[in-house]
């Protein structure tokens, strides 16, 4: 195709659809019908952006959005060029609709802190449904527990070594064997690091407190992504720090917001979790990254990049921010919890230069260091040679479940219901209309023996109604509790719509 005739876009500047999708559906049409071919290259981002006189971050939005969907990549310093499509992706559809094409982007205004978090009561509430029988809990974080009897046994070989090592209190930093093999396993995921740059910490809830309480005072901002982790949102809460929320599109945060807001409110820290998030799903591109880290250098913010579901992607992934970090502004944690076992309790934060001798102080004023025993257990694990076994069958479970959900939520959910398509990671992000009373449908549903995270929890103020569904479940609880849900969202659906009519008929005749 003429390269003059790929810049000739027909933008929409009163259209409902933003500038960068209608950049994304243009260039999505033109690699999907094959007028640009494998190996094409994009118009570069200057120029494109001057030609139709858009903002060069619409165009990074655009061009993020479909190397998410795996239409294009970036080659360091050469540009964009046409992928060859990947059909796996492109085929599993959310309403006939493709997983960036969903257009995972409701409406949203920027928030504001207003406090009021219920990760505690929202965790507690989880926690209980786990003693109790006859509950598909579809809210909480929690993993399948899978492979727990080799756990087991490689958990007996760890105890069973003279316990000399594991008796004393130990360094804050964690074991070094520890994080000579953390260090080995991050290497695999593009991200190179010294085990003098790592610390063990208590699950990666730790690493997000010592993080935050190290960046942050009362009174300070944060930049969040809403939706986003309402685990983080209370740590900020708590600290007194004020917290703006910058709206979650399908390719990661909107960046033209956070540039607005940089340079208004100049934050103290972005928190991002930039792979397989919780509780969209959504992992984002090289490119968002890229851009996102080079805001946060003009404006000389540092990022706290959450990974913790790092581990359970079902493809190979994206280097993390921190791989691309040359100034240290980005504190990188992640865990074992959603990968291994929760009540290990093992987590690890990255923190280069200055920063790392002042978080290991902090760390061991916290509580000393992470438990010896549990240290040796991962330690262990890690030096059998099976925890790449064990990530794949759990992967492979994953991706059963998930298109489980996939399907049963085809077939029992109204329309008007949207949800996104998540590449690995345990959480699914269901979007529902404004009317839809959420509260009242996630009440109904726990006295169905159906629970479900209320979308409110993980804003920092209102959002719109959603619901978070844990997937990694077995399929015939995915069925049984999925149906319900869709039959009671059903129900809500014709008592809106009576609602409306009715208050139409009520409306005096103009
Ligand atoms: C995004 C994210 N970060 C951190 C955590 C904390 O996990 P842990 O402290 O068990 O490592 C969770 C748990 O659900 C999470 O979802």
């Amino acid at each position: 195709m003429e390269r003059g005739k790929l810049v000739n876009i027909v933008l929409s500047r009163h259209s409902s659809q933003p500038v960068y999708q209608q950049i994304h559906n243009h260039f999505s049409r033109l690699i999907k019908s094959g007028k640009l071919t494998p190996g094409q290259k994009l118009p570069s981002i200057r120029t494109l952006s001057q030609r139709i006189r858009v903002n060069k971050l619409t165009i990074i939005q655009a061009y993020s959005y479909l190397e998410a969907d795996g239409l294009i990549y970036a080659r360091q310093g050469a540009g964009y060029f046409v992928n060859r499509v990947v059909a796996s992706d492109l085929t599993l559809r959310s309403r006939n609709i493709s997983y960036t094409e969903s257009h995972f982007a409701p409406a949203q205004k920027v928030i504001i802190s207003e406090g009021g978090s219920s990760f505690f009561e929202q965790y507690i509430a989880s926690l209980q449904a786990q003693h109790t029988t006859g509950i598909i809990d579809f809210s909480s974080g929690f993993p399948r527990s899978h492979g727990v009897d080799n756990l087991q046994k490689i958990a007996k070989r760890a105890l069973a070594k003279p316990l000399d090592n594991l008796f004393r209190y130990d360094f804050p930093e964690g074991q070094l064997i520890l994080r000579q093999q953390i260090c080995q396993m991050l290497l695999q995921q593009g991200l190179e690091v010294l085990p003098e740059e790592l610390i063990i910490t208590s699950g990666s809830e730790q690493g997000i407190s010592l993080t935050i309480n190290y960046y942050l005072q009362r009174g300070d901002w944060a930049i969040v992504e809403t939706p986003t982790y309402h685990g983080a949102l209370s740590i900020l809460e708590n600290i007194g720090a004020k917290v703006i929320g910058i709206p979650m599109t399908g390719a990661g945060m909107n960046l033209e917001l956070l540039e607005q807001y940089l340079k208004s409110h100049r934050p103290k820290l972005i928190y991002t979790i930039s792979t397989l998030h919780n509780p969209t799903g959504i992992t984002t591109s090289l490119t968002h990254r890229q851009e996102l880290l080079r805001l946060a250098q003009q404006y000389e913010c540092p990022i706290l990049e959450d990974n913790a579901y790092e581990g359970l992607n079902f493809d190979k992934g994206t280097a993390p921010i921190k791989a691309l970090d040359n100034n240290n502004l980005v504190t990188y944690i992640s865990t074992f919890s959603k990968t291994l076992m929760p009540g290990l309790r093992v987590g690890y934060m990255v923190v280069t230069g200055k920063h790392y001798r002042e978080l290991v102080k902090q760390k061991a004023l916290h509580d000393m260091h992470v438990s010896t025993v549990s240290q040796a257990i991962v330690s262990e694990y890690l030096a059998s040679g099976q925890f790449r076994r064990h990530l794949n069958r759990l992967q492979t479970h994953n991706l059963q479940s998930r298109n489980a959900m996939l399907q049963a939520l085809e077939s029992y959910f109204p329309e008007a219901v949207t949800w996104t398509i998540p590449k690995g990671g345990l959480f699914l992000w269901a979007h529902l209309p404004d009317s839809f009373p959420i509260q009242a449908i996630c009440k109904e549903a726990l006295a169905q023996n159906i629970l479900v995270a209320n979308g409110a929890a993980f804003f920092p103020g209102v959002g719109y109604p959603a619901m978070r569904l844990n997937f990694s479940h077995n399929i015939e609880q995915i069925e049984i509790g999925i149906k319900t849900l869709g039959n009671l969202l059903k129900k809500y659906s014709s008592l809106v719509a009576q609602a409306s009519l009715v208050a139409q008929a009520g409306k005096p005749v103009q």
